[in-house]
């Protein structure tokens, strides 16, 4: 079975990112990062891919008139790449059909919290105001549906007492990675 070529769509840290170029370090696992894409040009993740021998390149949106302009234009540029898979990792950018259609099934996104609560922004800070026992992280294929794709896979945390949106922000990103890559290998190895 030959590994699915996989690109990932950063806009900053690049911690997903890494934690699924390590994974695809193990050549049993079922794809392989061969390219990054950042729309911000300081994304630290983006010196990380580089030092991994992964090209990487910067599309800013700031270069193109509309947002279906922008996403047209990444588009063409991931399919260039012969890329099998995407993955959306802290891509901080809502995507346009243009995008989403040409990646139908194939689209990969990472969210804080367990889809379908808590779509959107500030995720741990509504989990909290709310009470919430429990919070979390959700892979989901993108659909035009913003973060209401079909969720892949799930990992649940507890909220604590005397969680602060950042205490509790990083418990889960600590349960993202793993789940990132478990998603990853099922998406891949189902296509
Ligand atoms: C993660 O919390 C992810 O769920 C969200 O944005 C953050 C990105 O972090 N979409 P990183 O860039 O992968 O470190």
């Amino acid at each position: 079975m030959s590994r699915k070529r996989v690109g990932v769509l950063i806009s900053g840290r690049g911690s997903n990112m890494r934690a699924l170029i390590e994974a695809a370090r193990d050549p049993a696992y079922p794809a392989e990062i061969v390219h990054v894409v950042s729309n911000k040009a300081d994304a630290p993740g983006l010196a990380y891919a580089a030092s991994q021998g992964i090209t990487t390149q910067v599309m800013d949106h700031r270069d193109h008139a509309s947002r279906e302009a922008y996403d047209a234009a990444l588009s063409q540029h991931l399919k260039s790449k012969q890329l099998d898979i995407i993955c959306c990792a802290g891509f901080m950018r809502i995507l346009t059909p243009v995008l989403i259609n040409d990646w139908a099934g194939r689209m990969l996104n990472i969210h804080p919290s367990l889809l379908p609560l808590y779509k959107g922004l500030h995720t741990h800070e509504r989990a909290l105001a709310d009470g919430a026992k429990e919070h979390g992280a959700s892979v989901h294929i993108v659909t035009e549906e913003l973060d209401g794709g079909p969720v892949v896979e799930q990992a649940v945390v507890p909220v604590l007492p005397g969680d602060t949106p950042e205490t509790l922000a990083a418990r889960v990103l600590e349960v993202e990675h793993p789940l990132y890559v478990k998603a990853l290998a099922k998406l891949a190895t189902s296509l």
